[in-house]
């Protein structure tokens, strides 16, 4: 049988400020994912990085005094060490800045939208919203205001390209409804199958050069730039060499899954699937359009005070707790809360009573009664714990793991092990050992949410030696 390829895809971040707990969610949600995968057996490529040639990285750059260059070397290494942290297991991290990455198959894909008379010019005027990166329409103004970011957005009267996504409306709509484009939670394909029962209106595919300096250039055209969502977008096929050596284009697209925020699934669900229907180029699989992060059951803003940085969280309790957090207590498809209170409490709660207490019991067992070479026997996923990690449902996967570490615990209570093994020894042994087998397939269920804590049992249980304390209380 073919080897099974699995190809999967975060948002990339727009390097306009350090990223906060919400883009360190996407990323450990869509690590979770390519890990069980990799678990899996399947040959799995997992995709990340950033958005570069955004108004809002040219923003950024100003608001910092800095050149948009070394502003965003700066800004993208602060990502790279945040994913080191976190202990993100990409393959690659694609910067749309990148001109002989990237640059080729955005302007491949644009010939060929071209070629197939999508692509116009036009005389404009509308409102664009930098939050937004976006043409927004007047009966979308608060008080004169995108309601979203507070800003008054800019009037622009433009000569620009555009992309003839009306045509794609139907197309699109029947790849989603068939289930070809698969749209993930349900809440969310309703809402995508409304707008396009609206109806889609062509969009401006790019920009002025002199208005927008950092942007792809148009072939054939100097003085205009790509709209940054169409490059945007893009990266997911470039990255894997499209327009230059697309060995890798071949072997993994279409992808598997582009896991996105709820706030951008217009562009993935609608503009994207359209570009590449035009170009004759295959649809993604799924999208896996995830919740947002709150803070006390508000966004998370800088003016509410609730913003939490997750090198905080990182440095006081290390990546496998915060990943724990992310998978266990958020569900992707419901907005998920997180304070510093209810972090410590889970963390305490869950990981230095549950898991780290109960590994240490276990091998403490271990060391003191079985003897050296006690190797386990890898058994099987229950089918409850696979199926819902192919749903995307981590946070039940997880809950699955955790009700065996409390069955675990349970099981020491009532079978009293430690006193069994001076009244029967063999008994107490199989006892003990059992305990032992238990827990390595815990450890190696852990492994796509908490890597290093999953190696660290896996190897107390080979080595029969206690491990450094896993997750010391907070108080
Ligand atoms: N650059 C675009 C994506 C282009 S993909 C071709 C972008 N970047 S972003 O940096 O603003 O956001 C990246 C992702 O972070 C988005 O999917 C967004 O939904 C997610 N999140 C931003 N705030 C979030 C929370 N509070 N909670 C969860 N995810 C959040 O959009």
């Amino acid at each position: 049988m073919a080897e099974k390829k699995f190809y999967v895809t975060t948002p990339i971040f727009y390097p306009n400020a350090n990223l906060h707990l919400g883009h360190a969610y996407v990323t450990t949600l869509s690590d979770v994912v390519a890990r069980y995968h990799r678990l899996a057996g399947e040959k799995t490529y997992f995709l990340t990085g950033s958005d570069e040639n955004a108004q809002t990285v040219i923003q950024g750059a100003q608001k910092a005094g800095e050149d948009i260059g070394p502003f965003r070397d700066r800004t993208v290494k602060g990502f790279i060490e945040l994913f080191k942290k976190l202990n993100i297991s990409y393959d690659q991290f694609i910067r749309t800045s990148d001109e002989a990455v990237h640059w080729p198959g955005v302007q491949l894909l644009w010939k060929k939208m071209t070629d197939a008379g999508d692509i116009y010019k036009k005389e404009y005027e509308g409102l664009y919203c930098v939050g937004h990166e976006a043409f927004i329409t007047e009966k979308d103004l608060v008080e004169g205001k995108c309601p979203d970011h507070g800003t008054v957005p800019e009037r622009l009267k433009e000569e620009n390209y555009f992309f003839r996504l009306s045509k794609y409306t139907l197309p699109v709509k029947q790849k989603i409804e068939s289930g070809e484009l698969e749209i993930l939670p349900q809440t969310r394909k309703n809402e995508i199958l409304s707008l396009l029962q609206e109806g889609l209106q062509d969009v401006s595919f790019s920009r002025p050069k002199t208005k927008v300096p950092v942007g792809i250039p148009v072939p054939g055209d100097e003085t205009q730039v790509m709209y940054v969502w169409c490059d945007a977008l893009t990266n997911y096929i470039t990255a894997l060499g499209y327009g230059r050596d697309d060995a890798l284009y071949k072997e993994f697209w279409p992808a598997d899954v582009h896991i996105i925020g709820k706030d951008i699934l217009r562009f993935h669900a609608a503009i994207w699937p359209a570009m590449l229907l035009s170009a004759g180029e295959p649809l993604p699989k799924k999208i896996l359009v995830h919740s947002m992060i709150l803070s006390g059951g508000r966004k998370m803003s800088k003016t509410l005070g609730n913003v939490i940085d997750p090198q905080e969280l990182l440095t006081e309790y290390g990546a496998d707790a915060l990943r724990y957090y992310f998978a266990r207590h958020i569900s992707p498809f419901e907005d998920g809360d997180l304070t510093r209170e209810q972090f410590k409490e889970t963390y305490n709660a869950d990981l230095a009573n549950g898991l780290g207490n109960l590994v240490a019991r276990i091998i403490k067992l271990a060391e003191d009664n079985l003897p050296e070479g006690t190797r386990p026997e890898p058994k099987g996923f229950d089918s409850k714990y696979t199926e819902a990690l192919e749903r995307f449902e981590v946070n039940r996967a997880l809950e699955y793991v955790m009700v065996h570490v409390a069955a675990l615990d349970l099981k020491i209570t009532t079978t009293q092990p430690f006193k069994l093994i001076k009244t029967d020894i063999e008994i107490g042994k199989k006892v003990i050992f059992d305990l032992t087998q238990e827990l390595y397939l815990i450890g190696r269920m852990l492994n796509p949410f908490m890597p290093a804590t999953s190696e660290a049992i896996k190897k107390a249980v080979i080595d029969n030696k206690k491990p450094e304390n896993l997750f010391p209380r907070k108080e």
